[in-house]
């Protein structure tokens, strides 16, 4: 249950994460969206927390989960830095994509090293 909203919450944060991006370079930026964003992030991050406190075999020990930890906060805050106004377009383009780096290489550790152990 926990894990299907898990896995439904990657898409969606991802999804809002590339429309926030696309409409805040494209001079139409919507709190909407922004908003969205931010709770859909913060769902991902809610719903990961949870399962390691209620599975029992996984623990904030494991590597992998504070490469997820690391990831998620590093994604978040770079799609609030890359958004803010003021920075020049092509290092808000840079940081932000440097964001879905970060999100390509957390969700890439998730189906490398999670398989294995549970
Ligand atoms: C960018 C953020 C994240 C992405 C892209 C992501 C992606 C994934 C993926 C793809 C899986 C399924 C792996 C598989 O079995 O095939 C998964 C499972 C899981 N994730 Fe995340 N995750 C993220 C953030 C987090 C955070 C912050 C935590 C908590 C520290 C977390 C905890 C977990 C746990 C415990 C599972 C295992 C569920 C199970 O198989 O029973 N995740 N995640």
């Amino acid at each position: 249950m926990l894990e299907n909203a898990h896995f439904i919450f990657i898409w969606i944060s991802l999804l809002f994460y590339l429309m926030r991006g696309g409409l805040v370079f494209a001079n139409k930026p919507s709190k909407t969206i922004t908003t969205l964003s931010a709770i859909s992030s913060m769902a991902l991050f809610g719903s990961g927390i949870a399962m390691v406190f209620l599975i029992s075999n996984i623990s904030f020990a494991n590597s992998w989960v504070m490469t997820k930890l690391v990831g998620i906060l590093l994604y978040v805050s770079l799609g609030v830095i890359a958004l803010k106004p003021g920075l020049s377009k092509p290092t808000a383009i840079f940081l932000w994509l440097l964001g879905v780096a970060v999100f390509a290489y957390t969700f890439a550790v998730a189906k490398l090293f999670l398989e294995p152990i549970i």
